[in-house]
């Protein structure tokens, strides 16, 4: 099973400014909770419990007051800082220490997935051994994703980043499982035409060894790149809509701690006093 996981939360959220000039995106409010705590409850469900957040560089400290390291959560969590976008491989390199020589997964910082049977999903995902996996997500705007087309036997047969002419409906979502040789990989990439060392290009070096496969997020379930600020609405109101109508909250860190048996009633309490009156705190209560 991959025990490492790394959430890549820096980038400038450009396409989302005056908001973030002074806020990372990532700790901007999805309904009740700050974004960054959907990304880490994928990690947390998918049973990792050693997790490197990757931020911008001067935005550490923002971090750090709410997530502070993953103690009340039995978990470990480390950050480093990034000094610019250099594209989403750089994680492996920044993260060469923290990786070793584990397997990894990825997550970026302003993904949501939501669905029955992401539970399951996730942990076969991050039962690979070698090669690489993807998760993949029909969505009707192919041109704004890495995209990916697969064949017959769910082959990924082409691989493009943010294509022009249409190739296929399935978008590459960001999370992404990794064997050791990603670092040596991504150590290797050079930065493409806008700059930054691409994903694809990582993807393509799996897929040129026969070492690229790829599951799907089915019709049952939902994935959202809260990246743009219709979309970060989008997902706003779906949160919002699902937690009110059944009385369960999407990514309740402390919950998932909870029912993975990493933490008991002790760490909860903590985290109530740590949040003070509030209706998450209410949320915690109730769980124990
Ligand atoms: O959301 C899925 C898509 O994410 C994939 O389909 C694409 O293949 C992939 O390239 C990526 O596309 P985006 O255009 O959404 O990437 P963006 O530049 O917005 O970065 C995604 C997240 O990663 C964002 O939260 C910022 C963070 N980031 C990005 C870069 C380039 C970093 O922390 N550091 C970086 O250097």
């Amino acid at each position: 099973m991959i025990k490492k996981g790394i959430i890549l939360a820096g980038g400038m959220g450009t396409r989302m400014s005056p908001l973030t000039k002074a806020v990372n995106k990532q700790l901007l409010p999805i309904y009740d909770k700050p974004l960054i705590f959907y990304p880490l409850s994928i990690l947390m469900l998918a049973k990792i419990k050693d997790i490197l957040i990757i931020v911008n560089k001067g935005q550490l400290d923002q971090y750090k007051k709410l997530i502070p390291n993953g103690n009340k959560l039995g978990i470990k969590i480390t950050y480093i800082e990034q000094d610019k976008p250099r594209g989403l491989p750089d994680a492996f390199v920044l993260g060469e220490k923290f990786i070793g020589k584990n397997n990894v997964a990825m997550i970026l910082g302003d993904n949501f997935f939501y669905g029955q049977n992401l539970t399951a999903k996730l942990l076969d995902c991050a039962k690979i051994k070698s090669g690489a996996k993807v998760l993949l997500h029909s969505v009707q705007t192919p041109e704004l994703f890495g995209v990916a087309k697969v064949n017959k036997n769910n082959k990924i047969v082409q691989l493009k980043e943010k294509p022009k002419k249409f190739i296929s409906n399935n978008a590459i979502t960001g999370l992404y499982f990794f064997d050791n040789k990603v670092v040596q990989y991504s150590k290797k990439l050079k930065p493409s035409k806008r700059g930054e060392v691409e994903i694809i290009d990582l993807l393509l070096k799996y897929k040129k060894n026969n070492k690229l496969s790829a599951d799907f997020i089915g019709r049952g379930g939902a994935w959202l790149d809260t990246g743009s600020i219709n979309d970060y609405y989008k997902t706003i109101a779906f949160v919002q809509a699902v937690e009110n109508r059944q009385g369960f909250k999407i990514a309740c860190i402390e919950e998932i701690a909870l029912n993975n048996k990493w933490i008991g009633k002790k760490e909860i309490n903590k985290s109530i006093k740590f949040y003070g009156i509030c209706n998450y705190s209410k949320y915690l209560e109730n769980l124990i």
